[in-house]
């Protein structure tokens, strides 16, 4: 038991779907089905199913695209989103984890998804890469009261599993919304799913990070925008931390000349 329990694990199964947990052993073998309890669609349903509208991954796009546009403050944008049921994150995700922070900033941040104590606090990078964010904001002279801090998904995908394309683009629309209504001067991707998907980008983060991007919002502003290494990877791989504080002095000195 212990050791597939351990495969789960390895395969990113680390989550109790329901509250208590069911013996599958004790329960009745299923009945065997003798016969198919529907009766196989006949070709003029298949023809119609076919025709059928679109599915539900360009329908939930459109629905969080809808319902984000009509939200004009930071405090709606939250309701939408916590009141969204288009991605089936929400399904094992403990908490919608929306933002972190102050929404007057000058500057947004945006990460990758909740992690599991995000996910229990409903508050982005409270885990121990958040613990490291904190410092990498702190070497730069700026923590929580200076910054807002998001993510490109707003429910935590089992087991910190990487996030799917479909994920990604059903939580955009919120996203995009996001940096219409903050407006900031610069927006920082923290990894680099939040940099590939914001860019529309393929470079992996080692190749997009360091470097000054244009994001145009929505509305047509124009926004300096850069990416770092993820706290994440910083802690696996604490060699590039070098590499950071490089970039974390450019966008100390990139705030300077605004003030
Ligand atoms: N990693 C992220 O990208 N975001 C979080 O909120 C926590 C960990």
């Amino acid at each position: 038991m212990a050791s597939v329990l351990r495969w789960y694990a390895d395969h990113g199964v680390d989550e109790a779907i329901a509250e208590t947990p069911v013996n599958r052993l004790d329960q009745a073998p299923a009945k065997p089905v003798l016969a198919p309890e529907t009766p196989a669609p006949s070709m003029a349903q298949r023809i119609e199913s076919a025709a059928a509208p679109p599915p539900p991954a360009s329908q939930a796009v459109a629905s969080a695209k809808e319902v984000a546009e009509s939200a004009t403050t930071m405090e709606a944008l939250h309701t939408a989103i916590e009141s969204f049921d288009g991605c089936a994150l929400k399904r094992t995700a403990t908490t919608t984890c929306v933002y972190d922070g102050n929404t007057q900033a000058r500057i947004l941040l945006i990460g990758e998804a909740p992690g599991a104590q995000e996910d229990r606090q409903g508050k982005p990078f409270v885990g121990p890469a958040g613990q490291l964010l904190d410092k990498m904001l702190g070497a730069i002279d700026l923590d929580r009261s200076k910054v807002l801090i998001s993510n490109m998904l707003f429910w935590r995908p089992p087991g910190n599993r990487t996030p799917t394309a479909e994920e990604i683009s059903t939580c955009l629309p919120f996203v995009e919304r996001m940096v219409e209504i903050i407006k900031p001067e610069i927006l920082i991707y923290v990894g680099g799913s939040a940099a590939k998907a914001m860019l529309g980008r393929s470079e992996g983060i080692t190749r997009l990070r360091g470097r000054w991007f244009t994001y145009t919002a929505k509305d047509g502003r124009e926004i300096p925008a850069t990416a770092v290494f993820h706290p994440a990877f910083l802690l696996r791989q604490p060699g590039r931390k070098r590499e950071s504080w490089r970039d974390l002095q450019a966008i100390r000195r990139r705030l300077e000349s605004y003030t």
